[in-house]
């Protein structure tokens, strides 16, 4: 992969250097304003990094885009949240921003993917920990709600082969009074039967659904395998609409591919 993002880095901070060799009070306080109007105030720092974005795609400068793709990511702006933002800098900015949509989504790719990288490297790190097994679940359901944006509630439920249900294991978030689910029932049966993945982006509009909390608004599920038989699954809650991308879909197979191994 091409380290767009950390030449990008590397090359900024070396030309600033070379600005602040010269520069006097003009170029230093408009430096200043630059760094301080981003700050947390009546709007939060990751709106201002978007409006920083979405102006910048208007404008078509290349530079100032990749500058608020990285801050925002920093800032823990989603790739949902990115792209409702890159959206409105579509419509205001029209076709002629195109190509630098195009680059934006690539810079924002590269550092999704880097994150996915660091991400299953720490969670392998937990499963090869000397923990029991309980303790490691709860270790990646925590590391998971810490480090994903989007991820309120985290858990995984064990299968009951002799009862075709699911047993509530290791979780964060709010307390749950599904602590048993039969296959079929709810998104997490309805996953466990299918033997498939399940995103359900709007729970308002699945009839077929176990509300856990008002403030869940989407879910995603994903099966664990052990000798392609249904074992486990990773559930997760999001009080967010809309917010899971086929990112989450590949870090998360991944993430219970990890876990499968030690069950
Ligand atoms: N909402 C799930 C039940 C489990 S809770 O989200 C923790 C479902 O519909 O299966």
């Amino acid at each position: 992969m091409k380290k767009k993002v950390d030449e990008f880095k590397k090359e900024r901070e070396h030309l600033n250097e070379i600005v602040m060799k010269y520069a006097k009070k003009h170029i230093k306080r408009f430096y200043n304003l630059d760094t301080n109007v981003y700050l947390d105030g009546a709007l939060p720092r990751k709106i201002k990094e978007l409006l920083g974005l979405v102006s910048s795609l208007v404008l078509r400068c290349d530079d100032c885009i990749e500058y608020h793709l990285i801050t925002s990511h920093e800032n823990g702006v989603t790739s949902a949240e990115i792209e409702e933002a890159l959206s409105i800098g579509l419509i205001v900015g029209g076709s002629i921003v195109i190509p630098h949509l195009r680059r934006a989504f690539e810079i924002w790719d590269e550092l999704e993917e880097k994150k996915m990288k660091e991400l299953l490297e720490e969670i392998e790190s937990i499963l090869n920990s000397s923990k029991e097994k309980d303790k490691k679940l709860k270790s990646v359901c925590e590391f998971l709600k810490t480090n994903v944006e989007h991820y309120d509630w985290v858990g995984f439920y064990i299968v009951n082969s002799t009862e075709n249900e699911l047993i509530l294991g290791p979780f964060v978030g709010e307390e749950t009074e599904h602590v048993k689910i039969k296959f079929g029932e709810g998104i997490c049966g309805q996953a466990a039967e299918r033997e498939n993945l399940f995103i359900v982006q709007d729970v308002s509009k699945e009839s077929n659904y176990l509300s856990c909390s008002p403030k869940v608004k989407s879910e995603i599920v994903v099966p664990i395998f052990k000798n392609e038989k249904v074992i486990g699954e990773l559930d997760i809650d999001s009080h967010k609409t809309e917010p899971f991308t086929q990112w989450d879909e590949e870090f998360l197979s991944k993430v219970c591919e990890m876990v499968g191994q030690i069950l």
